[in-house]
């Protein structure tokens, strides 16, 4: 989507010329005597339309308008919420055939929160999935026009939304993409091809890398599959070397069959979507390629199918990850746990400032926040004040769950340093024990994106959530750097 931000009056926005010119109505709504505004006046004078978010009212362009229609859009106290809600209501009238050019008019001075949301919302309800579905009617606006009457406070708030909007479709389009078009080797060239951007690379590790490296966990889970598993490492360096970067670790799992501990077959397909947190961390990249902040981030993904097979792991299996601990794997489907523990050991090696994993990792996650938060875990309290901050500030929010020790008792093992797996109780907490082991010295927090990924049902669709609670935290941290902490010698691992 091309999308312009443009100073623009009323009367201007009136001699725009586009197929649709859509006036957001807030309460606050000023009419400046042009033809748009005695058309807003007329309609809630006569009911025929109402400020509350999502309310629409389409009709042919008047005398004075250069479109060919026009959307009144209420839009409530014009937050970036209620901005949100009633563009979605749009979505039918940004379809209709012959519909190209738009422009969307913000009166008086919006928030920057509120025209973000805009943007990102029009840049959702337009994204068509058709890599697997050529013919799928596609969305046919080709160009966006934000009209605002000042452009310059806004331009920043602007150009962040663009590139997460484009962050976000990278997100959804992955996660979207069946597991027999998304496999570990696809993932990783598609996180190659980011690296042509300016100041990224991608180094990308297979099965005998991953093997030297001592990931006996991550080679455990892979071992089921004959698609071969990739280690893909992503780097953003926007700051000065010295700078410790900010290191992104994501789920990569392209399908979660349960492996031996085989998963029911009802709604066994979503499982493709088991590399979102992977998608997640491509889509992040996407939009620091765009707008180059100062900061230093690292992306480390492992990717691999959990299958059932001749030579897949077995439940009572005993591994040995690249920390040296071992893991008794009690039950295959806690894979994600597996793969992240080698990851998050891995991690170690940048002596990073902040590690966050990101990943659909329980259906426990799912019954104990739904789709509305994200779950996150943090023993940092001013890590986790910073990502709840960020998910507020991005309509893209996270829940913050406990880590007191005592839920680690399930993870006892006779045979291992550590089980994957502990009762049914509180089983997204218990996934975050686990993890919490492997996280190392740096601030480290774990977000549980299993209920906020994707959507089922007649909606089924990536979300490409948290592209932008991670974006927005991580521009906040590039706007106050933190005084440059001593950097500690990487800790050998002992497998290393
Ligand atoms: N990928 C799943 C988690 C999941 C399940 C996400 C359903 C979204 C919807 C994960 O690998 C998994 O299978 N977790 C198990 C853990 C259990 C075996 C301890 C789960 O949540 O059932
Ligand atoms: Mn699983
Ligand atoms: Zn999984």
């Amino acid at each position: 989507m091309n999308f312009e931000l443009k100073s623009l009056t009323l009367a201007g926005a009136c001699a725009h010329k586009c197929d649709l010119l859509v006036q957001l109505v807030p309460e606050a709504f000023k009419p400046q005597g042009d033809a748009v505004s005695r058309l807003v006046q007329q309609a809630l004078q006569a009911g025929d339309l109402e400020i509350r978010p999502g309310r629409l009212l389409e009709v042919y362009a008047p005398e004075g308008v250069a479109a060919r229609r026009v959307a009144l859009l209420g839009c409530g106290q014009g937050d970036a919420k209620s901005v949100r809600q009633a563009v979605q209501a749009l979505a039918p009238a940004l379809r209709a055939a012959g519909v190209k050019r738009v422009a969307v008019v913000l009166a008086g001075a919006p928030a920057g929160a509120a025209l973000a949301a805009a943007v990102r919302t029009l840049a959702e309800v337009c994204y068509t999935y058709t890599t697997t579905k050529p013919k799928a009617q596609v969305c046919g606006v080709s160009r966006i026009t934000l009209a605002v009457a000042d452009v310059k406070s806004l331009q920043a708030d602007f150009d962040v939304a663009v590139a997460l909007a484009a962050g976000v479709e990278l997100a959804r389009e992955w996660a979207n993409r069946p597991g027999n078009h998304a496999t570990p080797t696809l993932l990783g060239n598609a996180a190659k091809a980011l690296a042509k951007h300016p100041r990224l690379r991608c180094k990308l590790h297979g099965p005998q890398e991953v093997a030297k490296l001592g990931m006996g966990a991550f080679a455990a889970v892979a071992q089921g599959s004959k698609e071969p598993l990739r280690l893909i490492e992503l780097h953003y360096e926007g700051a000065a070397k010295a700078q410790a970067p900010v290191v992104l670790v994501g789920k990569g799992i392209t399908f979660d069959s349960g492996g031996i501990s085989l998963k029911p077959g009802a709604e066994m397909d979503e499982m493709k979507y088991d590399m979102g947190g992977a998608a997640s961390v491509l889509g992040v990249f996407r939009a620091l390629a765009e707008l180059q902040p100062a900061i230093n981030v690292v992306g480390i993904v492992p990717s691999c199918e959990n299958m059932p097979d001749g030579c897949a792991v077995k439940p009572g299996d005993v591994v040995t990850g690249m920390s040296g601990q071992t893991i008794e794997i009690l039950n295959t489907d806690a894979e994600g746990r597996l793969v992240l523990s080698d990851a998050l050991t891995y991690a170690a090696r940048f002596r990073p400032a902040a590690v966050i994993d990101i990943a659909t990792l329980t259906g426990a996650c799912v019954v104990a926040l739904g789709g509305v938060h994200s779950g996150l875990f943090s023993s940092d309290d001013e890590l986790a004040r910073q990502l709840q901050a960020a998910g507020d500030a991005a309509l893209d929010s996270c829940w913050r769950m406990p880590l007191d020790d005592d839920y680690a008792d399930g993870l006892k093992s006779n045979f291992a340093d550590v089980a994957n797996i502990a009762g049914r109780a509180a089983g997204a907490v218990t996934a975050a024990k686990f993890l919490q082991r492997f996280a190392g010295d740096a601030a480290w927090a774990h977000l549980d994106i299993a209920g906020t990924a994707w959507k089922s049902g007649a909606a089924k669709g990536a979300t490409g959530r948290p592209v932008g609670l991670l974006l927005h935290y991580l521009l906040a941290r590039a706007a106050h750097p933190v005084a440059a902490a001593p950097r500690k010698p990487a800790r050998r691992s002992r497998a290393a």
